[in-house]
């Protein structure tokens, strides 16, 4: 039974009380971490969100208070009232160590039973669990501490863009298919059977219609949903900070945005971001990190050494150069000794990537081990290692193939080496990277079609817009991705507001004229009305929690996040409905699903 306040009020939280309280009267209500008798006294360590205290109740205090403060166990729920005394032996490890609250009355608002999980740090509870209890989950202090620190990162955001002109506006969820490329979650409709609406994917092309309407400068912080296969940094549901902003080129978008995130990373994470951040094209980031997302925080570039065993004799390097591919290595620094099985393990990493193989010399001061050693001489030898720019202790690892192949799984195994080799352990470094002039098309074998890399409203390059027709792979968008520390933290572009330009990018993704109208009519018919040049971004607020708050899952920075089969232990959704509301939505469910 719980007791109820009957007019008794809070006026101090837990974790806030120092020896500046000493001699008040406060009353303070929590959750009861931990209950000790110690015969004439009883301790309570009280907690509520902003930390723990320490509550003594004694029969020479107040009788029934201790009698009743005696009945109360873990997660109780309670409120007590007192005076706040210096503490005989003081707790260092506590912010409120110094004092603590002479329990002189307190109400049991309500009991519990024991948890089912520990409320503590670095709880060790499997991840269903957790979930299936997330609001006992949520009562741990690190997951209370992320939860306050994407709040502030939030609010941050909104001051810093409410100050910079922008209009935070909501755009529908119900809505029709956007461009974002993912699988859509669908919702069907009573009103028009057999019809669906479309769950965001992004807010995209409602960002531009706000443009069309003079809005000039949106921002939104706002769920989007993207039914695609989850990893470690991706849920089904996640939220994105996004703007738009009208007259604008990429300069003045990645000037502002650097604004944002030098704000945010200093405010919420006391960390400095120097401005401007880096820029790198994605060609050079591609060739020498094999990666649209490069971690910069470390070396180990790959090196093309296809002109150094140009003429070979070795099969595999021959045929690769042959076939208009390439042979290129990267450098494991003072891993000449790495075991065989390492190597093995290593090379079997290569071919989760589609390589082939991998080649490795291992060069040491007079003496270089190799698989590959038997098709070179010692001349041939050196210039690999000239041309990966090895030195003495290296261990050089090599791929030939195609070049996607190549960079794809060389990028990998990069990072993988990195992991390896605990090069990254202890760093503490937010090394950010814009990378821009990505390509506008991509070429979908499946599909046999260009498809957008980014989304179809991405405006071309100026310079480059002379290829369209001849030559469209070599086209680069006005697109940029901010990048960090080998994460995409978020993403955008100019985009196209010529209507005749916009048709053009249609006809090259394969739209008919007819196609294209059927799913993004209403914004070619609002470009008719005077379109703004416009262009914007979003980032994963999550991911940027993530960084912020220094965990690499991201359930930990959502309070009730999805599993990783796109399912919530504690609500189970999705689940089946009544046969009732199927029948009003015209569906039925196959036999055989
Ligand atoms: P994009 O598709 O790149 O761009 O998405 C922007 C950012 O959202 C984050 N993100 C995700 N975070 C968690 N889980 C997911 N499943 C997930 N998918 C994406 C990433 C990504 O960088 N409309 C464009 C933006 C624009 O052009 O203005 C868009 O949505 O951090
Ligand atoms: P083999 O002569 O077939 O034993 O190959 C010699 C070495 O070349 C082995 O270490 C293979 O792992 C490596 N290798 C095979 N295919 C490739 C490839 N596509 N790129 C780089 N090395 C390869």
């Amino acid at each position: 039974m719980g007791e109820s306040l009957n007019g008794l009020k809070r006026n101090q939280m837990c974790g806030e009380l120092r020896e500046s309280h000493v001699g008040q009267k406060v009353t303070v209500m929590g959750w009861v971490q931990r209950k000790r008798n110690l015969g004439s006294l009883v301790f309570i360590d009280l907690r509520d969100r902003t930390g723990l205290l320490q509550v003594v109740f004694g029969e020479e205090i107040n009788k029934e208070a201790f009698e009743k403060a005696d009945l109360a166990k873990s997660e109780y729920c309670i409120a007590v009232t007192g005076e706040i005394i210096k503490r005989e032996a003081p707790n260092a490890n506590l912010p409120t160590g110094m004092v603590e609250l002479k329990g002189e009355s307190i109400k049991i608002l309500s009991e519990s039973e024991t948890p089912p999980i520990y409320i503590k740090e670095d709880l060790d509870a499997s991840e269903n669990i957790r979930l299936k209890y997330r609001y006992l989950d949520l009562r741990r202090p690190d997951m209370q501490k992320i939860l306050m620190i994407r709040h502030k990162a939030a609010k941050v955001v909104r001051d810093y863009l409410d100050e910079n002109g922008f209009l935070e506006m909501e755009t529908p969820m119900l809505t029709k298919s956007t461009p974002e490329g993912a699988r859509d979650y669908l919702v069907p409709s009573r009103n028009y059977p057999g019809m669906f609406y479309a769950l965001p994917q992004s807010p995209q092309i409602f960002k531009q219609l706000l443009m069309v309407s003079g809005f000039d400068r949106y921002f939104q912080i706002v769920k989007c949903f993207r039914d695609e296969d989850l990893r470690a940094n991706r849920q089904p549901e996640f939220t994105q900070i996004d703007l738009e902003m009208s007259f604008v080129e990429l300069d003045d978008v990645i000037a502002l945005n650097e604004g944002l995130i030098k704000r945010v990373f200093k405010e919420v994470g006391d960390v400095e971001v120097n401005l401007p951040i880096r820029r790198m094209p994605y060609a050079e980031a591609m060739d020498k990190y094999g990666s649209d997302k490069p971690d910069l925080r470390f070396g180990m570039e790959i090196k093309n050494i296809t002109e150094a065993v140009r003429g070979t004799e070795f099969a595999v390097f021959k045929n690769a150069i042959e076939n208009g591919g390439s042979v290129r290595a990267i450098v494991a620094e003072n891993s000449a000794d790495m075991g065989r099985k390492k190597l093995d393990k290593l090379g079997e990493f290569v071919k989760t990537y589609k390589a082939k193989g991998l080649a490795w010399i291992a060069y040491k001061e007079g003496e270089i081990k190799s698989p590959i050693s038997k098709f070179f001489d010692e001349e041939g030898m050196n210039k690999i290692i000239e041309a990966a720019g090895a030195k003495p202790g290296d261990l050089i690892l090599i791929v030939a193939d195609m070049d996607s192949v190549v960079l794809q799984s060389l990028g990998a195994l990069r990072l993988e080496l990195a992991k390896e080799l605990g090069i990254l352990e202890n760093n503490k470094e937010f090394n950010f990277v814009w990378i821009t002039e990505f390509p506008l098309l991509e070429y979908d074998e499946e599909e046999q079609r260009y498809v957008a890399l980014h989304h179809p409203f991405t405006a071309p390059m100026d310079e480059d817009l002379q290829y369209l027709d001849t030559d469209p792979k070599r086209v680069r968008a006005k697109a940029y991705d901010i990048v960090l520390n080998g994460e995409e933290l978020g993403g955008g572009s100019i985009r196209i507001h010529d209507t005749k330009l916009q048709e053009k990018m249609f006809s090259l993704l394969g739209f008919t004229q007819e196609s294209a109208w059927e799913r993004f009519g209403f914004l070619l018919e609002a470009f008719k009305y005077g379109p703004p040049p416009h262009g914007g971004l979003a980032y994963g607020l999550d991911r940027m929690i993530m960084f912020l708050a220094g965990t690499d899952n991201i359930k930990d920075v959502i309070a009730f996040p999805k599993n990783q089969n796109a399912y919530c232990p504690m609500s189970e959704a999705p689940n089946v409905v009544e046969e009732k509301q199927l029948k009003e939505l015209g569906i039925g469910i196959a036999k055989n699903s």
